[in-house]
């Protein structure tokens, strides 16, 4: 017996000392420790098998062994977890001093910021914004704004006119056409030319006194080119109350052309024709000639010419048909309307040669706002 454990001394030493990993150290635990088949365990259940003399003896030894292997067993133990945690910490370094990696941040499209700063300008002024569909009935985007069937004006305007039995299926258009008790005339849908139509919506659910502004999308069939796209942004400006001048007019948007491009801005009227309005008039705009902003036309080159007058909206007093097509007295009241391209007013602010540019999707032009 003495021989066995000193066998068994000698090869738990080694083996222990060779162990690799936690679980081969534990299979080492059982094969000489284990209660049931240990190595050391058989050897004390046979001690009552010695003479008297011996038994003490190797009882003694058999215990100073098992203490010693235990003792191996914790040694290895905490080396090979250090060593696990060890090569953990190697792994999972990190050097929280290196630089991170930026994400993608969108922001906002150059139309909408120069809307929002539009609104801004025009809500402090005490104007509401008001929105219409752009699925416009005929009536609303013609008749109601004194352009009849068969009206010369209307070549003004180059409509996409829709099929109707294709809108027919389509529960929100349809709904939009049917909601309205107020459709006198065509129902034929089309994607509304310019924002006006609003204008009238508005003044068949209120009554004056008025002040709004309708921002949105409009379509015309036509070629496009550097200043001309298919889908373009208006912005539309109605006031109705009593003793509504062109003067009020003047101000206000001279008011907001100088707020908008930051420079004290002047106004020029020149007459002109649409046919809901009466008189009519062209909205031209030149920086003053104190000031330092230089306007451009949006078609490339930066016009610099101090005393340039720009083109920049139509506008007019608000046609007594149209008045009367909403219901309102044409004798008591009266009303400024003016409308303008948003994507021209853009173009100035931030000096784009070509309106295409917008929807182009080009992120090099997208990234620049
Ligand atoms: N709707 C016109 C267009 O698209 C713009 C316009 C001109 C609007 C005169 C007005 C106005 O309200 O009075 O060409």
């Amino acid at each position: 017996m003495s021989d066995e454990l000193k066998r068994i001394e000698k090869s738990a030493g080694d083996e222990i000392r060779a162990a690799k990993n936690l679980e081969e150290l534990e299979k080492l635990r059982i094969q000489f420790l284990g209660r049931e088949r240990g190595a050391l365990t058989l050897i004390l259940r046979r001690i009552s098998e010695l003479p008297l003399e011996e038994r003490a003896k190797i009882g003694q030894r058999a215990n100073k062994l098992r203490q010693k292997i235990e003792a191996l067993l914790d040694g290895r133990q905490s080396a090979l977890k250090q060593a696990v945690s060890e090569s953990v910490l190697r792994r999972e370094w990190l050097d929280v001093t290196r630089p991170g990696i930026r994400p993608e941040r969108g922001h906002l499209h150059p139309i909408t910021k120069v809307l929002r700063e539009i609104e801004a300008i025009f809500a402090s002024m005490g104007f509401v914004v008001a929105e219409g569909p752009e699925v416009e009935t005929e009536y609303y985007n013609f008749d109601a704004l004194n352009i009849p069937e068969h009206h010369p004006a209307r070549d003004m305007w180059d409509t996409f006119w829709l099929r109707q039995n294709e809108i027919k299926n389509q529960p929100s258009s349809r709904a939009q056409v049917e909601g309205k008790s107020k459709i006198k005339k065509s129902e034929r849908l089309l994607l509304r030319t310019h924002t006006s139509p609003v204008q009238i919506r508005y003044m068949e659910a209120h009554n004056p006194p008025i002040r709004i502004i309708s921002p949105g999308r409009c379509y015309r069939h036509e070629a496009t080119d550097a200043s001309h796209e298919i889908q373009f942004y208006q912005l539309e400006g109605l006031m109705v109350d009593r003793d509504i001048s062109i003067a009020n007019f003047k101000s206000i948007i001279q008011q907001f052309f100088s707020r908008l491009f930051g420079e004290a801005i002047e106004i020029r009227l020149r007459p002109s024709y649409f046919p809901f309005v009466e008189p009519g008039f062209e909205v031209d705009i030149r920086r003053s000639q104190k000031s330092t902003f230089v306007p451009s036309s949006g078609r490339g080159k930066i016009r610099n010419q101090k005393d340039e007058w720009l083109e920049i909206a139509g506008a007019g007093m608000v046609h007594p048909n149209v008045f009367k097509a909403v219901g309102y007295n044409p004798k008591q009241y009266q009303g400024f309307a003016f409308g303008m391209g948003v994507d021209r007013i853009a173009m100035m602010k931030y000096k784009i040669p070509d309106i295409r540019l917008f929807h182009s999707g080009d992120l090099r032009f997208l990234k620049q706002f």
